[in-house]
């Protein structure tokens, strides 16, 4: 991988799973760099469809999908980088599905300890896919400046800007260790140098990325006058370093420290911290180590004070032009998370803006736009959704005093109560049989669909299940006295394509009313099975975002907010009639005696 590839890309980084500090270090990063957008772009974990994080002082939302394959194809194509965070066990599963991204450029596995066998076959997918892979048990990779992918250089912002991670330098720091990785960036800083890119190779056993790799890495890039190396004790890294340079591959200088020379000290090889930090043989001991280096003219510190020292004098001073990065850093550093989110209505300098819009003009639009509109939680939509739309507002207003929710209105509304008391009371009667049938009729249609499954297998599966099926049959309506409303809303798939989610409805009604006569498609069923059609071909929804919208019962807003005008038509015309408390009398009600 050529740094220079790295350095011309605009970072669009996946996380896979979700680690909100490293997450929102990325992005003050971003923003203290001066990015206008972030680098975060999609994360990939459970149980939640956004993270909030902040950019700047501004919050922002973060998709969230439950894996990889339900990131929509739009946002896969964008992502250049991973940062995978997930256990040990789950990393080479993850790890393997992102090389697949067709833009990717490199991944970072932050988990430590992973198997021997997933670290050698995601090293050999890499080498295939010709991407970058770096770790585990890695804080990332650093481009001053363009890229944290990760915890690379501090989560904290006064880390970020004491690292200076933001401009470019000529410096390479490569080391095992995540956290010598971050202190020697520090240290090259605080020597009055910059970084030109920085990596932890991790500590396990079987790095994806060697020291050799990042070192020819760091040989090739221009940018690069000079490699920090911090090595430890055990492993044969090192002497592959010494082939390189007496190869003549390396020519750049070399200043390093070889950590564990303590251990010579016991009796048996001690174990460090790392996996592989422990010399088994005589040569992988620090000392040994440290010796190889030096003969091949590597710059070596005997201790770490004077490994600092070679890398250059102490000079904290910043150019004017970087205290910039410090006043983005104060500008942020008041902010406060919000409790509330929208992406619907706000004020902006005391003006009330709807979807963005100023009120006023976003008013100025049907009625009809205006709700789905606010229901989406869309800027657009086409006319001839905003068609159906108004058609269905207009058309489910009401159905008659005889219907359960318009009967509770009226007896509540006759019981004296007030106007919300009795609307909610029509309201709380909108369920599974009245009503509310449309977001579970278009769940089950959406599925049946994706399925593949036959109106037969459908009609069977339901019947074994002893279901009804949402949005077929009716109290009144029959094969023989069809519902006028139903008719007049499937014509509005006259100008549809596909309509593939109608016509699975349709084929459902065939079944059903040579069952019974009154099992027809009712205006709940043809409304959901219409509206998907709609928002599948004219608004182009995928399937899971057809998901997402059941899962939060978008289906059944609408019949709720029209209905709700015939709910109080009826309460205001019973207040006009007035006739009093209804009570039934033992006519209406039918007693039966129960044998127990
Ligand atoms: N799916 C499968 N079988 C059904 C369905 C259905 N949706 N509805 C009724 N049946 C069957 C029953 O199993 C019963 O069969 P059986 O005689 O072999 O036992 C027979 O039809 C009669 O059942 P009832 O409950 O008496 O039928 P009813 O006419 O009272 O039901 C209702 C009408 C309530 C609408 C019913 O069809 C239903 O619950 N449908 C699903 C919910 C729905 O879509 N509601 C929206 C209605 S439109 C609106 O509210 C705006
Ligand atoms: C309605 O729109 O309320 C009806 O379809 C229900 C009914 O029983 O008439």
């Amino acid at each position: 991988m050529k740094m220079s590839n790295i350095r011309k890309v605009d970072p669009r980084i996946l996380f896979i799973g979700s680690h909100k500090r490293i997450i929102q270090s990325v992005l003050d990063f971003d923003f203290i760099a001066g990015k206008k957008t972030p680098s975060v772009s999609v994360i990939v974990a459970g149980g939640r469809k956004y993270e909030k994080y902040f950019f700047g002082t501004d919050e922002i939302l973060i998709p969230v999908f439950s894996s990889l394959e339900k990131i929509p194809e739009k946002l896969k194509k964008e992502i250049n980088y991973f940062y995978n965070v997930s256990s040990a066990r789950r990393s080479l599963e993850s790890s393997k599905a992102a090389l697949h991204l067709p833009s990717l450029i490199a991944g970072s596995l932050f988990a430590e300890n992973i198997p021997e066998k997933h670290s050698i076959l995601l090293a050999q997918k890499a080498i295939e896919e010709e991407i970058l892979l770096i770790g585990p048990s890695s804080v990332g990779l650093l481009v001053p400046g363009i890229l944290k992918l990760g915890a690379v250089g501090g989560v904290e912002m006064h880390q970020l800007v004491d690292s200076n991670l933001f401009s470019p330098g000529s410096v390479a720091v490569f080391s095992s260790s995540g956290g010598m990785t971050n202190e020697l960036i520090r240290v090259v800083v605080s020597r009055g140098k910059r970084v030109s890119f920085a990596l932890s190779f991790g500590g396990d056993r079987f790095p994806l990325m060697t020291p050799r790799e990042a070192f020819l890495m760091a040989e090739d890039d221009k940018e690069t006058n000079e490699i920090i190396y911090f090595g430890e004790l055990g492993g044969q890294d090192e002497y592959e370093l010494v082939s390189l340079i007496e190869e003549k591959k390396i020519h750049k200088k070399v200043i390093c420290y070889i950590g564990g020379v303590v251990a010579d000290l016991f009796d048996t090889p001690p174990q460090f911290g790392h996996a592989k930090a422990m010399a088994k043989k005589k040569d992988e001991s620090a000392r040994a180590k440290r010796d190889a280096l030096k003969k091949a003219g590597v710059m070596v510190g005997e201790t770490f004070d004077e490994f600092v020292s070679l890398i250059g004098e102490k000079n904290d001073l910043k150019s004017d032009k970087e205290m910039i990065y410090t006043e983005r850093m104060n500008s942020i550093a008041k902010r406060q998370s919000s409790l509330i989110t929208t992406t619907i209505s706000h004020d902006e300098n005391d003006d009330v803006k709807i979807l963005g819009e100023d009120l006023l003009s976003f008013t100025d639009k049907s009625f009809a736009r205006i709700v789905i509109l606010l229901l989406l939680g869309r800027r657009e939509v086409t006319k001839q959704t905003e068609d159906f739309v108004d058609f269905v507002l207009r058309l489910l207003v009401d159905h008659g005093p005889y219907v359960s929710g318009a009967v509770n209105t009226i007896i509540t509304a006759r019981a004296g109560r007030d106007l919300v008391s009795s609307l909610a009371s029509g309201l709380l009667t909108i369920g599974p049989r009245f009503g509310g049938a449309i977001n579970q009729a278009a769940f089950n249609f959406l599925n049946g669909v994706k399925s593949n499954q036959s109106a037969d297998e459908f009609v069977e599966l339901f019947a074994q299940k002893k279901e009804y099926i949402s949005g077929i049959g009716h109290k009144k309506y029959r094969i023989d006295l069809p519902d006028p409303r139903v008719k007049k809303i499937l014509s509005f798939t006259n100008l549809l394509n596909e309509k593939k989610y109608t016509n699975f409805a349709q084929s459902i009604e065939k079944i059903t009313v040579s069952k019974k006569g009154n099992l027809i498609l009712n205006v709940d069923g043809a409304i959901a099975a219409v509206m998907l059609d709609m928002l599948a071909e004219n608004e182009k929804y995928t399937s899971d975002e057809l998901e997402d919208l059941v899962k939060i019962e978008f289906f059944n807003a609408l019949f709720v907010l029209s209905r709700s005008v015939g709910f109080v038509s009826h309460f205001l015309d019973q207040k006009r009639l007035d006739e009093g408390l209804l009570r039934l009398t033992d006519k209406d009600v039918s007693y039966i005696e129960k044998n127990d």
